[in-house]
């Protein structure tokens, strides 16, 4: 489930983050031609925003099998969507933003080997390299232990019995799905993920993404 349905505000393209062009194609079409490397993956659905499905099915139409459908108004809102529009036959899942779309298929192909050795749930994480501080007012409270810190990226796996069953239970907001595993009781396995998994957020993330793709 590639989830694209974003506005992406806070790039501020004044149209959706996943239509973006990065060196000659979109943010969606640099993630499906990572997934088309991944020959485990047996469907794809692209989550696309509501009002934008016409153009995604454009974006993808002719160069990849990818179902369309239209997300929600939050992240967990559209990943549901996606979800609801799979194979029913399907026993395992990755959920990948579109926004992260040079994701190397090997950061792919590690959550995938956890999910085969048995794991419920996997994510791609790198340590963080910045000091994490919990402030609150404008004032530093804590200085968490760096050693126990991560950032988590995607693709995210699952098995889809308890990804299905934690968002029919969800509650409140979540920023990945892994939360919602947490949050049920269920271990979330770590895999080593990449510095290229990076999301592109701003336009200094976007800057970046260009620069990557020049030679
Ligand atoms: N996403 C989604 N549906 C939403 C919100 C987000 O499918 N309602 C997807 C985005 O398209 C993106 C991924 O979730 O691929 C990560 O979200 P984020 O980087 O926050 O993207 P946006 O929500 O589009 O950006 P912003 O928060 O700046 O508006
Ligand atoms: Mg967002």
């Amino acid at each position: 489930v590639l989830v694209a349905a974003g506005s992406g505000s806070r790039l501020g393209a004044g149209f959706p983050k996943a239509l973006v062009e990065v060196a000659g194609d979109t943010l969606i079409g640099h993630c499906l031609r990572a997934v088309q490397q991944v020959p485990a993956i047996a469907e794809v659905v692209v989550v696309a925003p509501a009002d934008g499905v016409d153009a995604v099915v454009r974006a993808v139409a002719g160069r990849f099998t990818a179902r369309v459908v239209a997300g929600g108004t939050t992240r967990d809102a559209s990943v549901r969507k996606g979800l609801e529009a799979l194979d029913p036959q399907l026993t395992h899942v990755l959920i990948h933003d579109a926004a992260r779309p040079f994701t190397p298929t090997q950061v792919y192909r590690r959550v995938l080997a956890e999910l085969a050795a048995g794991a419920v749930a996997v994510v791609p994480a790198l340590p963080v390299t910045d000091t994490v501080k919990r402030v609150r007012d404008g004032v530093v409270v804590k200085t968490l232990d760096r050693d126990e810190l991560v950032g988590v990226q995607t693709p995210q796996g699952f098995r889809l019995a308890e990804l299905r069953a934690a968002h029919a239970r969800q509650r409140g907001e979540v920023t990945d799905d892994a939360m919602l595993m947490e949050q049920a009781g269920i271990a979330v396995r770590v895999v080593t993920g990449s510095d290229h998994a990076f999301k592109i957020t701003t336009p200094f993330d976007l800057a970046v993404a260009r620069a990557m793709q020049e030679d």
